[in-house]
């Protein structure tokens, strides 16, 4: 709520907050219908919380097809939604996301345009977050927002409430609570590198308290049988009990450890680094790292065969810096990052409407070429 600009005015700030207090006591199923359309079908991308594993397969098969799409008819995608347009709404730092998504965006042909310095907008006349909201919905189809304020999903939503224009939202990180395409993207990672993740066990390292990151990935881990997550952190670091209690809730064997990576990387099928969230303590850079959190080589060394490596990234001192001179397909960093780009084409395709198509599309391309194949033999 701090981190949402309500104005200048303080009367009037106050009587914005507490119109928004009254849509956030409404709870949590109240806030996921008003994410879907008259169908069921999520028309905004805001938390993990919606996800369910049926949608998370749609995602990853459209964007498999796209990804195939794109070697052998990339007119195809292109023409699929020129006539929509989206605003990239950024004011928080961000290199991957904001260019995935702006690169997603163009390989389905939406025309886009993006904000990201607010000193360049009335923001900086005392336009409140809410006003600018409301403005920039007027020209675009889809928002694509990271920002802040653990709030900021349930905001855009609410605040596209108040207006009749059918807008897409895509939580593109929102403090420390909700990354959920960030979590599709690890999904989609962590399923094309170890198939099925019933049964598996993941251990998240670094930040679990304000990892955003962490929080809606734990989330859609959830929707597996069997998963085991280790959270492996200092006490003043751990997973924060909402999370645990959500997942517990859901079937998930929680552990917490606070004496560093040891030989966890021996055992468990994915290890997730993270960075220290200094951004939102005292100041930025100001925290260290703790030293028995540093993936090491011989904790690659420790890894089984199957097993992963992963990191959202920006990384900084959380993996010796040695293993980015290896070349080993268990490093899923980089190509994580590529999967970004992708996942984010698949999802916002699903949600302005033309997965179908895309899937359809490559069914049949795959049927042509199996044909010809055929024929020369
Ligand atoms: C993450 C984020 O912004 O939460 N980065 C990203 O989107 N890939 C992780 C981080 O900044 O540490």
């Amino acid at each position: 709520m701090d981190k949402i600009y309500w104005g200048a005015d303080a009367g009037l700030a106050a009587y914005h907050r507490s119109r928004f207090e009254e849509f956030l006591t409404a709870g949590p199923e109240a806030f996921e219908k008003a994410c879907r359309d008259e169908n069921g079908r999520l028309k905004h991308i805001v938390s993990a919380e919606h996800f369910s594993l049926d949608l998370l397969k749609t995602i990853r098969d459209t964007t498999n097809a796209a990804r195939r799409i794109s070697k052998m008819d990339p007119d195809f995608l292109k023409g699929l939604l020129r006539h929509k347009s989206v605003l990239n709404y950024f004011p928080q730092p961000s290199t991957r996301t904001f260019l995935s998504f702006s690169r997603a965006e163009s390989k389905l042909g939406i025309q886009r345009e993006e904000v990201r310095d607010l000193k360049t907008s009335s923001t900086a006349k005392g336009e409140s977050d809410l006003d600018a909201l409301r403005t920039q919905s007027s020209f675009y189809e889809g928002m694509v927002v990271r920002h802040p304020s653990d709030l900021y999903g349930h905001f855009t939503v609410w605040a596209m409430q108040n207006s009749r224009r059918p807008l897409h939202i895509f939580n593109a990180g929102s403090g420390t609570k909700e990354h959920p395409t960030q979590a599709i993207l690890d999904h989609y990672t962590m399923e094309e590198s170890l198939g099925t993740l019933d049964g598996k066990t993941i251990a998240f390292y670094g930040d679990c308290l304000r990892s955003r990151v962490i929080h809606s990935g734990a989330r859609l881990l959830a929707l597996h049988k069997d998963v085991t997550i280790y959270f492996v952190a200092p006490d003043s670091l751990q997973i924060d009990t909402e999370t645990e209690e959500y997942i517990t809730r859901r079937g998930v064997t929680v552990r917490k450890i606070n004496t560093g990576i040891g030989e966890l990387p021996a055992f468990v099928d994915v290890n997730y680094m993270t960075r220290l969230q200094d951004e939102y303590g005292a100041g930025s850079q100001s925290e260290k790292y703790p030293a028995d959190l540093v993936f090491t080589k011989d904790h690659l060394r420790m890894m089984s065969e199957t097993s992963i490596l992963m990191h959202p990234m920006p990384k900084r001192e959380e993996i010796e810096p040695c293993l980015d001179y290896i070349d080993d397909k268990r490093i899923m960093l980089w190509r994580a990052q590529r999967n970004g780009m992708w996942t984010r084409a698949g999802t916002m395709a699903y949600v302005f409407g033309v997965d179908e198509q895309i899937r359809d599309k490559y069914a049949s391309l795959e049927t042509r070429i199996t044909k010809m194949m055929k024929q020369r033999k």
